[in-house]
This record gives C-alpha cells, structure tokens and sequence, in this order.
C-alpha cells in the first residue's frame, strides 16, 4: 500500500466573534455556565452571505499554498459539511469552480463531526489505490445557519469555520490506520428535523424551528465519551502501538468536559491534549482539521510525532486516525 500523508494545511475562521458576554443579552445563560460547562468563551461567525464554500475556499486556498500545489493539478475534493450552500450541486463542486481545479472529481461528505476523519479516510483510500494521485480534503461549517439563536441548550455551543488538507503519496509518516463507525441507532438525539425529504420545508416547519440542531446533550454526553474512548483504543491496537506512543491527541471540539473525559479514561496527560473550543466552539467537520492545522503552526506537531485524531457526533458517528507526521 501506498503510504498517504499531509502536504499542507490550512484553515479560515471568520472575522466576526460572538463572545459568551455577548450571548447573555440574547439568551437566559452566564459566561459562567458556559464557560464551566463546556469550556467556551467565544466563536467565530460567517458574515450574513458568507456560505460554507467561501471560508471552505479560504482555507483551501491556505492548505495549496502551505504544500506548494496548485488547484489545476489537483484530482480529488472532498468537502466534509453539514451546512453546505445548497442541498444540490455539493459544495465540492462549488469550490472546484472558485479555485480553478477542473481536473478533480468533487463530492460532499455528510459524517457530522466526523466528517474530517471520515474525508481522509476515504481520500487515503483512493490514493493508495493509485486512482487520484492527491486530494484536497475540506471541513467547512456555517453552523449559524442551523442554529437556533432563541434555544439556549444549543446556541452557546457551535461557531463557524473551515479547515483543509493537502493530501499524496508520501514517503515518510503519513495516515497509519483509521477506524470509522456508527450507530444508526440514536438519529432522534441529534438531527435537524425539518428540510429533507422526510420532512420538506413548509411554513409549519419553519414557524416550528424545525430547520435548527435538536440536541438531546446530557444523553450525548455519556455516549460521546465511551464512544471516543472506545474508538481511540480501538484505532492503536489496529496501529500496534500504545497510548504512551502518542504524542498529542486532537479530539473534536464538542465540550472540554468529554475531551478531558476521555483523556482521563485513556490515560493520557491533559497536555498531550489539543483544544481550540475556547476560541471557537464546536464546529462540527471543521473541529477536528482546524484544531489540527493550529497545532501545526503552534509548532506542537513536530515532524515524526504520531498524532491521534479522535471524532464524533450526529448519526451517531464515530472517526478516529493516527498520523505520522
Ligand atoms: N445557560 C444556562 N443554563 C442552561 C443552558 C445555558 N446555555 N443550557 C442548558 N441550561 C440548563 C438546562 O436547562 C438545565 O436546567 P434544569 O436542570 O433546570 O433543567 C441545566 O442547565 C443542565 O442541563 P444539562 O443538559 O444537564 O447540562 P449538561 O451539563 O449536560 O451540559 C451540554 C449541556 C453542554 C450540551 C452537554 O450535555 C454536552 O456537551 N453534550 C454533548 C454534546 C455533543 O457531544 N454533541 C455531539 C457533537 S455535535 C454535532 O454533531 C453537530
């Protein structure tokens, strides 16, 4: 097999920032609670207009000129969304347009937040196989747009933003071993109700906020933090190696409190941890990468560091992949 690794990395997140003080006024919540509860402070928000192909452009844009690469020769881009521009055409296609890359083969990847592990995943695949020779793997996310800004039990947690990789055969490091998974199961306790074809939009739906999150989070809670941990152990042992190998875990960002969680269970010490949620809240596909392309550039990612990726969320579905980087 093909060994795939990183070429360049890159993210975007928007100007405008929501801070918890800010949410006091538009909600019955405290900085206090939010604070403690999750561990965020503040998040990023698209502009009005501003859609997930745009801040998926700006951190695609990044990523290119981060690997030296230039869209024309690109072959694959895969965006990990659950905010696309529009139900149809994908916002893959859309951003295939923006950057000039009329070589790639385009499809959206809907796996929550996932969604970056998942899109790697698949991307590795296709390269190893020598069917693409490289991709450009996106997660973007316009969270606001689904979010219900009268429903204090969700509108504190999510932000928007967008990170993407450069993917290729490398011939040091790369992706070690991914495990994916799900358990179709538990859709009532994390979905948006309203909009598909199980439910089209109406104005009922739409008086009814049925176009926002529904989250059920204390039961998540629980779930995400056995799920994690079990998909952490399970994605080492297919590596042969061990926790004390590791030298920086990068989970997605839905709350520090499952974050340190998990750490806790897999006894890894709270400074191999990596967190963004502070600054950016949970940015469902755009977590995980963005967290990534930070640590990089914080210099906490070092050339030969194995890194553990670790994911989850609505479906419920589960991602967790190890790098050498
Ligand atoms: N401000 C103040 N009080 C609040 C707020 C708020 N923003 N939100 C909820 N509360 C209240 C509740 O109404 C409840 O009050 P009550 O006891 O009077 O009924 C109380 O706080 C406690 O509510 P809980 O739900 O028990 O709070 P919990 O400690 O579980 O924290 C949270 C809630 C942060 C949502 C947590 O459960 C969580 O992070 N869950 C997991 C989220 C997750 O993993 N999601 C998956 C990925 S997301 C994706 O895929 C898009």
């Amino acid at each position: 097999m093909k060994k795939v690794g990183f070429l360049g990395v890159g993210e975007y997140l928007p100007e405008k920032i929501l801070t918890n003080q800010q949410l006091e006024k538009m909600v019955d919540t405290s900085d206090e609670w939010i604070t403690t509860r999750t561990g965020i402070k503040e998040r990023h928000l698209a502009a009005s207009g501003e859609a997930a192909s745009d801040l998926a452009f700006k951190a695609a844009q990044k990523a290119l000129a981060n690997a030296n690469f230039k869209p024309a020769d690109l072959e694959l881009i895969i965006v990990a969304t659950i905010t696309g521009d529009m139900p149809t055409p994908s916002t893959a296609a859309i951003l295939q347009n923006m950057l000039g890359a009329p070589k790639a083969a385009c499809f959206d990847l809907s796996a929550a937040c996932a969604g970056f592990v998942y899109g790697i995943s698949v991307a590795q695949q296709f390269i190893a196989s020598g069917t693409y020779k490289n991709a450009l793997v996106v997660g973007a996310e316009v969270l606001s747009s689904i979010t219900d800004w009268q429903d204090r039990n969700t509108c504190v947690l999510f932000g928007d933003g967008a990170g993407a990789v450069v993917l290729a055969e490398v011939k040091h490091g790369g992706i070690i071993s991914t495990y994916l998974g799900c358990d179709g199961s538990k859709v009532d306790i994390l979905n948006v109700p309203g909009g598909g074809s199980r439910n089209p939009a109406t104005h009922t739906t739409v008086d009814a906020h049925q176009h926002f999150l529904k989250m059920s989070g204390n039961e998540l809670f629980k779930i995400a933090v056995n799920t994690m941990t079990m998909a952490a152990q399970t994605v080492l042992k297919q590596a042969g190696l061990t926790f004390a190998d590791v030298d920086l875990i990068i989970p997605h960002q839905a709350n520090s409190r499952i974050i340190m969680a998990v750490a806790k269970k897999l006894g890894i010490p709270e400074e191999k941890v990596y967190l963004n949620i502070e600054r950016c809240g949970n940015m469902s596909s755009a977590s995980t990468v963005t967290a990534l392309v930070e640590a990089v550039a914080e210099g906490k990612v070092k050339r030969g560091d194995i890194i553990l990726l670790d994911a989850f969320g609505a479906g419920l579905v589960w991602g967790a992949c190890i790098i050498k980087w």
